[in-house]
């Protein structure tokens, strides 16, 4: 007798089983090694923190998922030095190519552009609903 198939919603990303059957799939239909790596970097000031930045690389592409200076402390080169910081992990973890999603326009485009970023492509009602930018840089 035939058996049904259940279909199960979980919260979260998955137990070991889950993930060593996507590693196994996968790399049967790509064989080159997937790495995936993560890190957060933070600027701190007498143990107070005042900036970080929520990093990944997967597979050679570098995403930049947050990257927040306190206010008080903007226009100082923080936000400058933690995108730097990011940009050196990720080649280090051997990142072809560099991501960030930013609002389309927004006050940070024009800062990443400034440190060699390019509009990539461009989301209609993304996050929010709003216009956002997937910026892209060529390291090195
Ligand atoms: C974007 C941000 C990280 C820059 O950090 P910072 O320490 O102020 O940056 P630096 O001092 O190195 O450089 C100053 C630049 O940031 C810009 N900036 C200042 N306030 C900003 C703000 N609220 N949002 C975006 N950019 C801002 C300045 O205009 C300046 O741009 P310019 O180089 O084109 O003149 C910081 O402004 C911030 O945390 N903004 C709010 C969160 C945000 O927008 N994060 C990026 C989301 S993708």
């Amino acid at each position: 007798m035939e058996t049904k198939t259940a279909i199960t919603v979980q919260d979260g990303v998955g137990d070991n089983d889950v993930r060593s059957f996507f590693s196994a799939e996968w790399s049967a239909i790509d064989p080159e090694p997937w790495t995936d790596r993560k890190c957060i970097i933070t600027a701190k000031r007498d143990g107070q923190l005042i900036g970080a930045a929520r990093c990944s690389v997967s597979a050679g592409v570098a995403h930049l998922g947050e990257l927040m200076v306190t206010k008080k402390e903007r226009n100082n080169g923080i936000g400058t030095d933690l995108l730097a910081a990011f940009e050196q992990w990720a080649v280090a973890h051997g990142a072809h190519i560099l991501t960030l999603d930013t609002q389309h326009y927004g006050p940070a485009q024009r800062f990443y552009e400034r440190h060699g970023w390019r509009v990539g492509h461009v989301m209609d009602n993304h996050y929010l609903h709003k216009e956002y930018a997937g910026m892209v840089k060529e390291p090195g």
